[in-house]
């Protein structure tokens, strides 16, 4: 390797706070190394077209880490495996066109690309570490979805928002005595709704983990009115579903993203709990505000900690893996043993053994 590595760090899928932490992180370890750093712009487009690619000096990033969003931008959209392009009879058709990704790497010189994404991005990265690119990836998500590490920066962020909307819920369901359903974000993992739900003192939660019937969510409902409580909380993560029902979604999707997009189960089970109990319901989805802002400390620190752990695998050329937090330490988990499983919530686990002690119904 070359005494003066070229690095190039993208950032793809959904953004989430923590992001521009990891972009400051790996820049200043870089610098530390008399390394550069330059950054994709909009995950991997940025190495289709290249003109927009920016050398990343510490004067621009110093500071960043406090910042919501990425300075990179991002897309669901652009797998160069699999990219929608639009024929010559308009019709939209997939192409993989990640040749051409290969080529402008090479011919820029880059000696390792930081992908930092979740597990739609990190597969991405994972295909380009076969074709021959040295990758190092970063697990990014909101939803907390991603094997091997143990949390994934975004998550502590989005609980936290999420918590705090759950708290202001309260004083208005309590003087109206009604139930209040929040639908937050989590695809086909509950744990967004079971750490907001527990902290933020819900009635019930609901999560695709754990199908749930309907009967059973009013049947406590009603049995805490019966005992003092005329008001609830109802957290429904947005996978959720009833037993034997099926997962809601927010319409066909978009062209060229490979996941659908979830969402709109609240309104469902707010009309199903008025219809059942009578009582005076309202819906809210928290959406996209579990996203933005600031990155909470703990999210700040573990971004910190993934972009410099990314620059010590770099030197160590620990390619094709991932960074991962398994306290206290971070260590490096193959890519191939993360991608195309989704870490959901364990039913044994204490967390969800605490929500039953608290008297939280799954609706199970
Ligand atoms: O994966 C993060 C996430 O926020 C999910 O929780 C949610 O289903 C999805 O992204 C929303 O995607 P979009 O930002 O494209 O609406």
């Amino acid at each position: 390797m070359p005494e003066r590595l070229k690095i190039a760090i993208n950032t793809g899928g959904g953004d989430a706070p923590g992001l521009n932490a990891v972009i400051e992180a790996v820049v200043m370890s870089a610098q530390n190394r008399n390394w550069d750093v330059y950054g994709i712009r909009q995950g991997y487009q940025g190495l289709l077209n290249t003109e927009e690619i920016v050398r990343l000096t510490p004067e621009k990033v110093r500071g960043i880490s406090s910042l919501g969003g990425t300075m990179l931008g991002t897309t669901n959209k652009g797998n160069p495996f699999k990219m929608a392009v639009e024929n010559s009879s308009g019709e939209m058709e997939y192409r993989d066109i990640s040749d051409k990704v290969v080529k402008n790497f090479n011919r820029l010189g880059f000696d390792c690309l930081v992908a930092v994404g979740g597990d739609g991005s990190l597969e991405i990265a994972y295909n380009f570490f076969k074709k021959g690119i040295p990758v190092i990836g970063v697990p990014k998500t909101i939803d907390n979805d991603l094997g091997g590490t143990v949390i994934t920066f975004g998550f502590d962020t989005a609980v936290s928002i999420a918590t705090e909307a759950i708290d202001r819920l309260h004083s208005t369901a309590k003087s109206h005595d009604r139930v209040m359903v929040v639908e937050v974000m989590g695809r086909h993992a509950g744990w967004i709704a079971l750490n907001s739900g527990i902290s933020g003192g819900a009635s019930v939660i609901l999560i695709p983990e754990i199908p749930f019937d309907i009967d059973k969510v009013c049947a406590h409902i009603m049995d805490n009115e019966l005992k003092g409580q005329r008001y609830a909380i109802v957290v429904v993560a947005e996978g959720a579903s009833p037993a034997g029902g099926s997962i809601v979604h927010r319409g066909a999707g978009e062209a060229g993203r490979q996941d659908v997009l979830l969402g709109g189960i609240a309104a469902t089970v707010a009309e199903m709990i008025r219809d059942k109990t009578g009582k005076d319901t309202r819906f809210l989805v928290l959406g996209h505000l579990q996203r933005g802002g600031s990155p909470t400390t703990f999210d700040r620190l573990l971004s910190l900690r993934f972009g410099a752990a990314a620059v010590r695998m770099i030197e160590q050329k620990q390619f094709g893996k991932m960074v991962a937090l398994d306290p206290p330490n971070i260590k490096a988990v193959p890519l191939e043993d993360v991608i195309g499983s989704i870490k959901r919530v364990s039913l044994s686990s204490d967390t969800v053994q605490t929500a039953r002690d608290l008297g939280i119904s799954f609706g199970d």
